[in-house]
């Protein structure tokens, strides 16, 4: 679900793009998506188990479909049949944050209070009946939006999603890392990962995509979206981009994932927001993680069945 603001803002903003394309002659170094990333322990190691991946061996040379399960935590916030548990349509992305959170976009969510939501964890292939064993649908039992969340400028578009049921973690189901500072990650590379739902052209991707996009500092997307930035001096946001054709099929609310060479875990830097529609030379906005961070944690701590912690590099 691309928000719809967003593609208003394109069409609007068109013709008072300023010239300057700087960013986009930052070279793109090779995509970094070796089978180590996620896999062996990094130099400095985390407080719980997150960040990890599932591959096969042999590397990943330009694949744009992911592997089943390799990134998993990656969900799909989904609308369901309650009594079926089927999900019959993923709307956004989401990522995992402890057995009982996950976490989105507050557009994915506000317009979604009085329907039921699951996530989809597990999940590759929609149109696949046949779910491998460790696919589950959960329930969403709270939507805690970010109080400052404002749909008409798109500001502080984070919400947490908390499950009735405690999910099961396993290495098929588990945390992405939060960052324990603010990582300094302008000019490298970061994935997004969805089910490539857009109003652009309102069709989804069946298997769960990956794109690499590269980190841009923060004020070539606050030229590019003059109006939308208000907060030009707090980082709460986290500009992206991408010159593959394909970026569109990031999917809304999904993480924005940063491969932490110190852990060697994927850890979350971004929520999708708006932006970057199919072939756009336009930047995506991403909501800056750790700018929300104690949010997310006080979140997490009031809105918890039972005590339970995110996972984060130690030092
Ligand atoms: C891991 O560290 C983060 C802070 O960096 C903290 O918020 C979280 O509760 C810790 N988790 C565990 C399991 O200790």
């Amino acid at each position: 679900m691309k928000f719809l603001f967003g593609l208003a803002l394109l069409i609007g903003l068109a013709a008072s793009r300023p010239d300057d394309r700087s960013y986009l002659t930052y070279q793109m170094s090779p995509e970094i998506d070796s089978d180590e990333v996620g896999q062996f322990r990094g130099s400095k190691l985390t407080n719980c188990t997150c960040g990890t991946t599932n591959k096969a061996s042999g590397r990943i040379v330009g694949g744009k479909e992911t592997l089943p399960n390799e990134y998993p935590f990656m969900v799909g916030l989904g609308l369901v049949t309650p009594v079926r548990m089927v999900v019959d349509e993923i709307l956004c992305g989401a990522a995992l944050l402890t057995e009982y959170h996950a976490i989105t976009a507050a557009h994915c969510t506000f317009l979604n209070h009085q329907v039921y939501l699951a996530l989809t964890v597990g999940d590759h292939d929609q149109t696949n009946r046949n779910k491998p064993e460790y696919h589950r649908v959960y329930l969403v039992d709270k939507i805690i939006e970010h109080e400052g969340w404002n749909e008409r400028t798109v500001e502080h578009d984070i919400a947490i999603l908390v499950t009735k049921e405690r999910m099961q973690l396993s290495q098929h189901a588990r945390p992405i890392c939060l960052p324990n500072r603010q990582p300094n990650i302008v000019g490298q590379h970061v994935k997004v990962a969805g089910w490539g739902k857009t109003a652009f052209q309102g069709h989804t991707s069946p298997v769960l995509l990956k794109v690499s996009l590269k980190v841009i500092d923060i004020k070539f997307c606050n030229e590019q979206y003059p109006h939308q930035l208000t907060t030009k001096t707090v980082p709460t946001q986290l500009c992206t981009y991408s010159y593959m054709r394909d970026s569109c099929q990031q999917d809304s609310g999904g993480p924005v994932f940063w491969a932490d060479p110190e852990s060697n875990r994927y850890t979350l830097v971004g929520i999708v927001s708006f932006g970057a529609g199919c072939a756009s030379t336009m930047p995506g906005v991403n909501t800056d993680v750790y700018a929300y961070s104690d949010w997310i944690q006080e979140t997490v701590n009031n809105n918890s069945p039972q005590a339970v912690a995110t996972c984060a590099k130690i030092g």
